[in-house]
């Protein structure tokens, strides 16, 4: 029996940093599963110092927790034996990974129409679009047909399950900027997909930046925010490179008005702003709210002004904003 689901998911466009807190959480849940995406996903964790990179395996492995790749998740097979391997040279015990049956798989037909087709949209180029199109029309391979039995989830989930999102709000099939999304769920309420019932969800943790990125093209992100010196210091102080394909990301100041869309939207409970330090470091504090770029005098006024705007918007479930640095209190 399940006894409680949390949710940790990205309020943005993803690269929000939710590999760091849901790798800081792990340790108190019996299951840590992925719910959507692939290998374009890049989650970089850090374990007694040492750097580590994952795409499609949850970071509960890192935990020694029991990990499911879910149904609505899509596989690269290469890319997974890759990741085991890593995992196993490392010491981690593999064996606490499981995939379900019904997860689609990527082939190399995928990945070579993505390359030559959707490049304007500034995909990964992991085949995510074209695998998923196949699942749709109802002619794609599963892993229960393509994987040995000992990578398939037979079980059923129990106890305390922590679900991990990939890509972010904005980059969601049906609510992101279309068409430069991606083609899976990334809302909070798609974590059901793996099989449990809305009812069990307690925490619905999201995950923002102090600064908004975009890995890819959006027209949000005009690539001239690339000529403004103080977001380029924040892109090389923040290490905005994407961990999947290595591009420079567009950065922009923090959208506030997007922010509390995000967050209505996706029932967020509890809200962790990642990457503060970056913005004290570089001592310019600004966002976007009404439209309008505000400017601040400290890190603290901006806080104040955040947690004023987020706090009291009406109908909104958050109750709780975790600046970050603070990952103990979560
Ligand atoms: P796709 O998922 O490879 O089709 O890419 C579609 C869009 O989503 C592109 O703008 C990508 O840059 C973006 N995207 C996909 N996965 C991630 C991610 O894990 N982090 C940030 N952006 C992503
Ligand atoms: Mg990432």
């Amino acid at each position: 029996m399940i006894e409680y689901v949390d949710i940790i998911y990205g309020l943005a466009w993803g690269d929000e940093g939710k590999g760091k807190i849901a790798n800081a959480m792990a340790n108190k849940y019996d299951f840590v599963c992925r719910w959507n995406g692939g290998p374009n996903a890049g989650h970089t964790v850090y374990v007694n110092g040492q750097k580590h990179k994952t795409h499609i395996i949850p970071s509960g492995i890192f935990a020694g927790k029991k990990c499911v790749i879910g149904p609505g998740c899509v596989i690269n097979i290469d890319k997974f034996f890759e990741e085991i391997q890593g995992l196993r040279t490392a010491g981690f015990d593999t064996s606490l990974i499981k995939i379900s049956p019904n997860a689609h798989i990527i082939t190399e037909a995928h990945i070579n129409y993505d390359k030559q087709h959707l490049g304007h949209l500034g995909t990964t180029s992991q085949g995510i679009a074209p695998c998923y199109s196949d699942k749709m029309l109802r002619r794609g391979r599963r892993a229960i047909e393509m994987m040995d039995r000992e990578w398939i989830w037979d079980g059923e989930l129990s106890g305390t399950v922590l679900c991990e999102g990939a890509q972010s709000v904005w980059l969601d099939i049906d609510h992101g900027d279309y068409p430069y999304v991606t083609s899976s769920s990334t809302l909070p309420y798609a974590a059901c997909s793996l099989g449990f019932s809305p009812k069990k969800i307690r925490n619905i943790i999201g995950v923002a930046k102090a600064y908004d990125t975009k890995s890819g093209v959006d027209p949000l992100f005009p690539t001239t925010l690339w000529n403004d010196p103080v977001l380029n210091s924040i892109i090389e102080l923040g290490g905005e490179y994407g961990s999947t394909t290595g591009r420079k990301r567009l950065v922009n100041w923090l959208n506030l008005d997007k922010l509390k869309k995000s967050i209505l939207l996706s029932g967020c409970t509890k809200l962790i702003i990642n990457k503060c330090d970056v913005l004290e470091k570089i001592g310019v504090f600004k966002l976007i709210h009404g439209n309008e770029i505000l400017h601040f005098v400290s890190f603290k006024e901006m806080k104040e002004y955040v947690m004023r705007a987020l706090l009291l918007s009406s109908g909104s479930d958050l109750h709780d904003i975790v600046w970050s640095g603070d990952v103990e209190k979560i």
